[in-house]
Formats: structure tokens, sequence, C-alpha cells
């Protein structure tokens, strides 16, 4: 856990496609805009399956492709501490977000939302790509690239500029 002052989890089924996409998309923005140690990301899966694994390839691939690098992530799955941890926990569909309901305490839901309640008015959720061919991979980035930029400007006008950041 980093010690910085605004931590984002993004959560799909696995991490291994959508929100290992997302923490690296999110990761980069971070890193370029120079605010690495004002917001901090990471990632985690409903499911169990994938603990320990690589992103999947090809999410690396397409993902690499336009300069973002997911070498560095391994999968985890959620744990009950995330909750306190993180001040933004983002679902790519509504079934993780579903998930994330029914085990977060009361007094966190509000940090639970939909990763595509920033500004894809067009879609509601990242499909899941895992049984999908090479387009799904694409469109995870379209849909991912054009939300994180929204969320990066909402925490900026919402968190930072009233720390005087
Ligand atoms: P993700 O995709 O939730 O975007 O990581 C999936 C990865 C693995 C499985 C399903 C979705 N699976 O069934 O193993």
């Amino acid at each position: 856990m980093t010690d910085v002052p605004i931590r984002v989890l993004m959560v799909c089924l696995g991490n291994i496609c959508r929100s290992p996409t997302a923490h690296g998309v999110f990761e980069k923005l971070i890193k370029d805009k120079g605010l690495s140690e004002q917001i901090s990301v990471d990632s985690a899966g409903t499911g169990s399956w994938h603990i320990g694994e690589s992103p999947d390839g090809r999410a690396s691939e397409a993902a690499a492709r336009r300069g973002y690098d997911l070498s560095h992530l391994r999968a985890r799955q959620v744990v009950d501490t995330d909750f306190s941890q993180f001040d933004y926990i983002l679902a790519m569909d509504e079934q993780n977000l579903k998930e994330l309901q029914a085990r977060c305490p009361d007094q966190l839901q509000d940090r639970l939302r939909l990763m595509l309640d920033y500004g894809e008015p067009q879609h509601r959720e990242v499909p899941d790509p895992y049984y999908s061919g090479a387009q799904g991979f694409e469109l995870v980035l379209d849909l991912l690239e054009a939300s994180c930029a929204v969320l990066l400007q909402e925490i900026e006008n919402s968190r930072l500029s009233s720390k005087g950041s």
C-alpha cells in the first residue's frame, strides 16, 4: 500500500484483462501529469482463479501497442481492507459492482462506482474481452482511455485543487 493522499482501485472479475488495463492506462496518465505522489492506482479481481498471474497476453500486447506497460502487474483478489484503503473503487461491469456492494460496509458504499460513470455516456460497462477476439481488447482500451482521462480530471477538480496542488 502506498502512502499517497488519493488511492484508486480498478476492479474486474479475473484481474487479468480489464482492470490491469485500467491500472496501466491510469498509471501512465498519473505519471505523465507528474501526479504520482498525489494519486496511486491498484487493481484487483472479484474472482480468485488467476491470483498471482500476469495480465492476459492479449491485454498486455494490445496495451503495449498504445504505450502502456502491464508487465509489472500480478493478479490479486479483492480483500476486505480494500474498502477502507481506497478512495475510489471502480468496477468494470455491473456484476463486479454488485459483488463489491455486497461485501462493502455501509458507510463506505459511496466509494464504489462503475468505471464508465466517468465520461462514457455511450457505454455503461467495459465488456469482458476474455472470450472475444482482438477487437474486444481494443474496445476495452478505447473505453478506458476515455474514462481514465475523465476520472483524472474529476479527481483534480474535486480533490487536488482543495489541497492547493
Ligand atoms: P477480466 O476478464 O475480468 O477482465 O480479467 C476475465 C478473465 C478471466 C475470466 C473471466 C474474465 N475467467 O473466467 O477466467
